[in-house]
């Protein structure tokens, strides 16, 4: 990783200030969110009445309590609390907790919580048979979805393991530091049953009564394991083995000590921790929609979440963080930014890292986000690109802020913040995915308690009534003989 160089303005501050001044202008920008959901605490009467637009904008699919995304105002909430409180007080871990229990755990919960995702984190089957396939030739988000992949399919295997770790022969030095104890042997032994359980169980209250249900655990098992393969697969691209995890790590500083194979500093580790805090739910956002629908059908969480990945990997979507540093890389010295916005806009190309489909305001995680990178800025790797990119941001707010309420969304920043932690760039939309991953188990588990087939429809707008012409009649240019 690059050693900080903290340019001038950054020169006296701590990071811990920067999150603190950060966060405090976040929300004193942001104000009181008063939700249009008068909904809140209130039972929903269908059908709801909404207006819909291409895309789906506009459509509402079905009740939620794992989280709120104000666009006009430029607000998120996790369970009723406000990201960037969250950022500045909370953890990853506990983030992951509060979006699929509903609650922030006590600290017995905490640790039993952790415990499992630690124990989770060894994969040492999964990445062998991970390791037989050509990864260096795939995209890390294909290769994500073929991990995820066969994270199930050594559990269709062996089903009766669904609530256990991977046996942790493979680790050395961190043996004694494992926890050992065996957990019960759970669900059914049929390849659907971790969604199975769910509808049938419909916990009133899932903090209590589904702690040590399959479906619950395999939520924790996608959490934890996903870090483990991306880790994975940042090394084996870089021609590197996969190393252990370290138990003794938290979330974000085991997945950078799982990519780089240093123990990152603190600093690093709370920069990330943050990021993946940022980038943990998102309402009803593609990938989230795709993974529901595929679970809607009953079928396995492990597609459905893969089904999540592939939709992540767009540059619309998640891909956008790669295309923004690329999309930096190719404007070049600041100087060049104004021609460039010019020219983008008259061709009516997307400036990437710009806009969003909800909110109308400052995306709350950029806020975040852009004063970290703005902290990291130092750093050799992304100095002159950070200043690149503030110039960027001028222009394009600019030209298409007041117009068409266009700012920074979280994918603007969050790829300079990745680069100066030494994350290499194909790895930046995994790492999204790893942190997405919570919100995708929440919303599947949260939606299959009242399961029911996501199916809309579609405006039909071809021609009726063709008669069907026989192909020797067809000639090649599309007219009938
Ligand atoms: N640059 C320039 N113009 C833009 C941009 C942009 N980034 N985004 C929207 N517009 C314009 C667009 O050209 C259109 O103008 P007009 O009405 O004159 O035709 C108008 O704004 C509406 O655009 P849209 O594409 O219909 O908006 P949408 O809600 O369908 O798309 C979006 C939202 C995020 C796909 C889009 O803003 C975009 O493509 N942004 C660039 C890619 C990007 O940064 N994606 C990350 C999204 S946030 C995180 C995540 O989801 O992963």
């Amino acid at each position: 990783m690059a050693k900080p160089r903290r340019n001038q303005s950054a020169k006296h501050t701590t990071l811990e200030q920067t999150i603190r001044k950060a966060t405090r202008q976040a929300l004193h920008d942001i104000g009181e969110s008063t939700p249009e959901a008068a909904w809140v605490g209130n039972k929903v009467q269908w059908p709801v009445t909404c207006t819909v637009g291409p895309g789906l904008e506009g459509a509402i699919a079905c009740e939620s309590s794992v989280g709120y995304v104000n666009g006009a105002r430029g607000n998120l909430i996790y369970r009723g609390y406000d990201v960037v409180e969250l950022c500045e007080s909370s953890t990853f871990e506990e983030v992951a907790f509060l979006l699929l229990y509903g609650d922030l755990p006590t600290r017995r919960e905490f640790e039993s919580f952790n415990q499992r995702l630690v124990q989770y984190r060894f994969l040492p089957h999964t990445l062998r048979m991970m390791m037989s396939s050509p990864l260096e030739q795939m995209h890390p988000m294909a290769a994500l979805r073929l991990g995820t992949i066969l994270l199930r399919q050594r559990l269709s295997w062996r089903d009766q393991d669904a609530g256990e770790p991977e046996e942790s022969e493979a680790i050395a030095a961190d043996e004694d530091t494992v926890p050992s104890e065996e957990s019960e042997q759970q669900g059914e032994s049929r390849a659907e049953y971790q969604f199975r359980l769910w509808p049938a169980d419909k916990p009133q209250n899932v903090r209590k009564s589904a702690d040590n249900s399959a479906g619950i655990q395999t939520c924790l098992r996608l959490i934890s394991g996903i870090a483990t393969l991306t880790a994975a697969i940042a090394r084996i691209r870089n021609e590197k083995l996969p190393i252990d995890p370290d138990p003794s790590l938290g979330y974000a500083a085991n997945l950078l000590y799982m990519m780089h194979g240093i123990r990152p500093s603190p600093e690093e580790a709370r920069i990330l921790d943050i990021a993946l805090i940022l980038h943990a739910d998102h309402g009803m956002n593609a990938s989230t929609f795709a993974a529901m629908v595929v679970a809607s059908t009953m079928a396995d969480i492990y597609a459905s979440v893969t089904a999540g990945i592939g939709a992540l990997s767009g540059p619309l979507h998640g891909g956008a963080n790669e295309a923004v540093i690329e999309q930096l890389q190719a404007i070049g010295d600041p100087s060049n930014v104004k021609a460039w916005v010019v020219k983008t806009l008259r061709n009516k190309q997307k400036v990437m890292g710009f806009g969003h489909r909800v909110y109308k305001a400052y995306d709350p995680r950029a806020r975040i986000l852009g004063p970290l990178a703005k902290h990291l800025s130092g750093h050799p790797s992304i100095a002159g690109m950070y200043q690149t990119a503030t110039t960027l941001e001028k222009e394009v707010v600019a030209a298409l802020g007041r117009k068409k309420a266009i700012f920074p969304n979280v994918d603007f920043y969050s790829g300079l913040v990745y680069q100066a932690l030494g994350i290499p760039l194909p790895m930046f939309t995994p790492i999204f995915a790893v942190s997405r991953m919570a919100g995708w188990t929440a919303r599947v588990f949260e939606y299959l308690k009242n399961n029911r087939i996501f199916r809309p429809r579609a405006i039909y707008t071809g021609p009726m009534d063709l008669a069907y012409v026989p192909m020797n009649q067809r000639n090649e240019t599309g007219e009938n003989t």
